[in-house]
């Protein structure tokens, strides 16, 4: 994958609006209805994704009243003409204008304060009115318990969440699952045991990895290793787009531009199915989903510097928003699965003219999914080598009365490091429409820059372009330069919560996987040969017509690259020790 690109032109106008021809509206529904003398009660929370002849209805049901065991039911009737298609997460039947829906065969429970999270395909025509009442097991959902007292004597809700409901923090708490096939290529490097056990992602680059391409483990066997473990929670990247990787070569995937039907139903279904087996569900789930897609729409279309046909055709066609529209529907319908949206990198997004487009363009990809809550954060810097902080000036800084923005290092970005960035960019989705719930990761695999070069303290040149050049930690040649970057270190190991708004620093890149091959190299995953993982190449306008500062003799993308591994732990920082 790639995670380059500039795009800073704020004259430049963004193309068309992208082509998903959706229209969302929330519609909160809770109705009332009470019964003397049992304590149940519930809430109903509607909302549709619709267009002019048809819409996704999305239902979120949460047991108020007491546990309940052996199968449930919810009715309720429409009020137009709307007529179900297909459902899931429930067995739905539709008789006129009622719906009943029953549990599915795997969960027939509903704990005190549970929810479950049901969703359909219907057409209507004329107006889509909300339905007015909904009821579980026969009582009308009021958001709330009657205060007649109950005859049975009251629960005590449980201490511990019930399996299936989310946590606020997935990764809080709990150990994270370390990819044995990833700790046997570390381990068998020297010193390489000092980093092993930390958890990295598991990508599902093809259809073929998730059932275990060429010998490898798939996804089963991942989750089944991850259970074996005691693990808490486990990391896959969606990553399998149509046209993947629109702006670059180096990961360019299996799927032509056209291919979103095999997407969702040769890729994200058997996913889908595989995660929602009961037996993983006390496992958090993490799918970090398409690596690079949304932001290339917004940057590397017709009308900006770093356009591409590919990138043009991905944004006419909808098959990167759809495809990851359904992608977080279908994964995100799934009780213990926790879907984080890519979010680029601050040497990317972090103009203003990308900045709230980028921000617009998850929303309305999220909104299309059927539920803006089936995204429970935000990734940046994947892949990339962005530093997280920048120790020795911010973005307020200014030299001989100048302003570091000016310097040709940070031109006129409004960030200077991944975390300022990652955290404005929360406050701007929540601000939009996100849910206040959601927060960020920060892929900190490869971005330590760390070992000799490692600047001390800032500079006291008085010419802003020495002042940065000296005191940056991040030592790439030009912030757009993205492949298998020479002089990187290891950074902050995998933590859980380390600031405010921020989930985790995760390791989804996992070190020593090669971003890029430096010559052409013939492979069956259609993975091409990008000049920006070629050290000779002098660049383009993405990296400002400079040196691509790659390391020479790399493999393809995704392949073992031990000279790459040796200087990330050489360079580590924090250092290893
Ligand atoms: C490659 C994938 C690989 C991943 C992790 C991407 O750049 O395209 O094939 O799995 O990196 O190394």
């Amino acid at each position: 994958m790639r995670s380059d690109p500039p795009a800073r032109r704020a004259h430049l106008v963004r193309g068309a609006a992208v082509a998903a021809a959706t229209l969302v509206s929330g519609i909160g529904v809770v109705a009332v209805a009470t019964q003397a003398h049992a304590a149940a009660g519930c809430r109903a929370d509607y909302s549709v994704n619709q267009w002019n002849t048809g819409f996704t209805g999305s239902v979120t049901l949460t047991n108020l009243g007491d546990p309940i065991t052996g199968g449930w039911a919810l009715t309720w009737d429409f009020a137009g003409n709307q007529h179900i298609t297909q459902g899931w997460n429930g067995t739905f039947s539709q008789t006129g204008t009622h719906v009943s829906v029953t549990n599915p065969a795997w969960s027939t429970s509903l704990a005190t304060g549970a929810s479950a999270s049901l969703g359909f395909n219907a057409d209507y025509s004329g107006t889509n009115p909300a339905p007015a009442t909904f009821s579980l097991n026969g009582v009308a959902c009021t958001g709330s318990v009657p205060t007649t007292a109950p005859t049975t004597t009251p629960t005590t809700p449980p201490t511990t969440p019930p399996a299936g409901t989310r946590a606020d923090n997935p990764y809080a708490g709990v150990k994270g699952y370390v990819n044995p096939e990833w700790k046997a290529k570390a381990d068998a490097e020297p010193g390489g045991s000092r980093v092993s056990n930390n958890p990295t992602a598991v990508w599902l680059d093809r259809i073929a990895a998730i059932g275990g391409a060429a010998g490898s483990m798939g996804l089963r066997d991942h989750l089944d290793a991850a259970l074996a473990q005691g693990a808490g929670y486990i990391q896959f990247v969606i990553y399998d787009l149509p046209g993947r990787d629109c702006a670059a070569l180096a990961s360019n995937g299996e799927l032509g531009p056209d291919d979103l039907p095999r997407y969702q139903s040769e890729y994200i279904d058997p996913i889908a199915a595989i995660q929602a087996d009961p037996k993983y569900r006390n496992l958090r789930i993490i799918d970090v989903i398409e690596i690079d897609s949304l932001p290339n729409l917004v940057t590397n279309t017709s009308g900006q510097a770093g356009a591409t046909a590919m990138c043009d055709t991905m944004k006419a066609n909808g098959g990167y928003v759809n495809g990851i529209a359904y992608a977080l529907r279908k994964l995100g319908a799934i009780a213990n699965t926790y879907n984080y949206l890519d979010a680029a990198h601050h040497g990317w997004i972090g103009w203003d003219s990308n900045f709230g487009p980028t921000a617009d363009l998850m929303l309305q990809t999220a909104r299309a999914s059927g539920d803006v809550r089936n995204v429970a954060g935000f990734i940046t810097d994947t892949a990339n080598y962005s530093a997280l902080r920048e120790p020795y000036f911010t973005v307020a800084t200014t030299v001989n009365g100048t302003s570091v923005r000016q310097s040709r290092w940070v031109d006129w970005n409004q960030y200077v490091d991944e975390l300022s960035f990652a955290q404005a960019f929360r406050t701007k989705l929540v601000s939009i429409g996100f849910d206040p719930g959601i927060g960020m990761l920060i892929d900190t695999s490869r971005n330590g820059w760390g070992g000799p070069n490692r600047p001390t303290r800032a500079s006291t040149a008085t010419d802003v372009n020495t002042f940065v050049d000296q005191s940056r930690i991040d030592r790439r040649i030009h912030a757009g330069n993205w492949c298998n970057q020479s002089g990187a270190g290891l950074g902050e190991r995998p933590t859980a919560a380390p600031e405010p708004g921020i989930d985790a620093y995760v390791w989804v890149k996992p070190p020593g996987e090669s971003d890029g091959s430096s010559t052409l190299i013939p492979n069956d995953e259609g993975k091409g040969f990008d000049r920006m993982c070629d050290p000779t190449y002098t660049g383009n306008a993405r990296n400002g017509n400079n040196l691509s500062g790659a390391l020479p003799g790399a493999p393809i993308s995704g392949a073992w690259f031990s000279a790459q591994f040796r200087e990330l732990m050489a360079n580590a920082y924090p250092p290893l020790s």
